[in-house]
Order: C-alpha cells, then sequence, then structure tokens
C-alpha cells in the first residue's frame, strides 16, 4: 500500500468527461516523470475514495499524442489506486458496435508512434506481458453495471489505438474493419499498459461515438464535433456506469496487478 494513501480508485476523464465528483478535493501530484496532464480530483463514492484525472486536462488543452501518460498512471499510483478506470470515446470499425453503444475492450493493437510507453528503461531488464491487457474480473464488474442500469453494452473488443490527433483515412480504417477489429481510439495505449505496469487493476470503458471514416457503414467521416455531441448525448449513461461500478470494486483489491514483476525481470 502507498505509504500516503489517499485513493482506492482512479479514473480518467477523457474528451467530453472533465469532472465527476461534486464535492473534491484538488490534489497537486509530482512524479518523476513531470507534472501529470491536471491536478487530480478526490471525493467520495460508496464509501470509496475516487481519484480523478482529465487526460487531456480540465480545458482539453492536450491532445492524445502530447499527453505525459506515464506522469498520469503515476500519479495514481502514488496515491494509493489498487484499481484504475479507463473510460474513452472511441469509433466503431463494425456495424454492430453503433454510435451510443459502450464496449469494454479486451484486447488493444497499438498504432501509436513515439509515445513513452513504459517505466522500465533499465537498468535491471523488465519485460511486462500484455497478453491479457485488461483486468478480467474488473471487466466482468462493469459489464454487470452497465446490464444493471441497461445499458447497451458489448462484452468485449479490440481497441486500435492510433497515435492522432488525425482520425483515419479509409484504407486504414477499411483495413482494421477486415482485421476484424472492433473499435478505434487515442489514448488507450499505453495509458492502459502503463497500469499495469504500475502493478494497478486495469478496465476500460468504451463509448462508441461514430463509425469512423464510414467506409464499411456508407456513412459521413467521423469529426470532433461529432465525437462530443455523441459523448454528451450519452455521457449520463456513463456518469451511471461509472458510479455503479465503483460501487462493485473492492478497495485494495488488485487481482494479482500488484504481482506483474514476479515473472517479469531477468
Ligand atoms: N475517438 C472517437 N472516435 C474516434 C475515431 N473514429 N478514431 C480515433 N479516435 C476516436
Amino acid at each position: 500500500m502507498a505509504k500516503n494513501k489517499q485513493a482506492d480508485i482512479g479514473i480518467f476523464g477523457g474528451s467530453g468527461l472533465y469532472s465527476f465528483l461534486k464535492d473534491v478535493k484538488e490534489v497537486t501530484v509530482e512524479t518523476p516523470y513531470g507534472a501529470p496532464s491536471d491536478n487530480i480530483f478526490i471525493g467520495e463514492h460508496a464509501g470509496k475514495k475516487v481519484a480523478f484525472l482529465p487526460r487531456h486536462d480540465r480545458h482539453h488543452r492536450i491532445p492524445p499524442h502530447k499527453i505525459n501518460y506515464r506522469a498520469n498512471v503515476w500519479a495514481f499510483k502514488e496515491l494509493g489506486c489498487s484499481s484504475v478506470i479507463c473510460p474513452c470515446a472511441a469509433g466503431s470499425l463494425q456495424k454492430e458496435y453503433a454510435p451510443g453503444d459502450f464496449a469494454i475492450a479486451d484486447q488493444w493493437v497499438d498504432r501509436t508512434k513515439g509515445r513513452e510507453d513504459t517505466f522500465f528503461d533499465g537498468p535491471i531488464a523488465t519485460h511486462v506481458s500484455p497478453a491479457e491487457p485488461y483486468t478480467p474480473e474488473l471487466r466482468q464488474l462493469a459489464l454487470l453495471a452497465a446490464k444493471e442500469n441497461n445499458i447497451k453494452v458489448h462484452d468485449g473488443g479490440t481497441i486500435v489505438v492510433i497515435n492522432g490527433p488525425r482520425f483515419s483515412s479509409k484504407a486504414e480504417s477499411e483495413w482494421f474493419h477486415k482485421m476484424g477489429w472492433q473499435i478505434i481510439n487515442m489514448t488507450q495505449y499505453p495509458e492502459a499498459h502503463l497500469v499495469r505496469e504500475a502493478g494497478m487493476a486495469c478496465v476500460n470503458i468504451s463509448l462508441i461515438t461514430d463509425y469512423d471514416s464510414g467506409v464499411h457503414t456508407g456513412t459521413a467521416p467521423v469529426s470532433h464535433s461529432e465525437v462530443i455531441k455523441v459523448f454528451g448525448q450519452n455521457i449520463e449513461n456513463l456518469r451511471k456506469l461509472l458510479f455503479s461500478l465503483i460501487e462493485k470494486i473492492p478497495a485494495d483489491e488488485f487481482y494479482g496487478a500488484d504481482k506483474v514483476l514476479e515473472h517479469s525481470r531477468f
């Protein structure tokens, strides 16, 4: 447990989600990697201390490729979180994942470049396996939370993470579609992987906002304003899902994520 434990669960805010709980304490966390995207807002729900950090900052000034992912994840670790929830807006690459639906991703494909994506820069060679990048137990709790709130949710999905800030060409989008991958976003990598490297449990909640380039649906290509509009139309469902999930996540339960280093070092 962290020396100075202040939170149990960390939540990243993304496009369209810039604040979460009402009565919050704003704290500044310093990390060896520099400053996180913003101060951290700590509040309480269902007896659990919840730390919220808007990954693009509260005014959406940090684009996905400029986020200091290591500082953000380190800040949650420093505060003592055992679980981290990574909600995000995502495009759909398959027709059945419709705008307004939610998906609890179970895999990612990294198409980013040049991002600092590890805490293990030496001197001890450390190789963490992301074979199962999200914590299965937390995924089940998220699915249950969605179902209890009558929110349409897809159990699983591979999330292609592009570097951004641009969206995808039709050729790229068609390639991802033909590979059978389901959703697309700009922030899950390295965010989710760093959560694992830091030994915390991790779950994604994707809110589908668009059909990406539209190549597989004959719809208009995605725009940023469409993402924000559809996200805004469904944000109450996201909030309900988050509240319900927090109620289900036990405090101080790492689901084995804290053992990540056991088989990762030579
Ligand atoms: N976020 C929301 N929609 C997206 C898309 N189509 N591609 C990448 N990131 C997104």
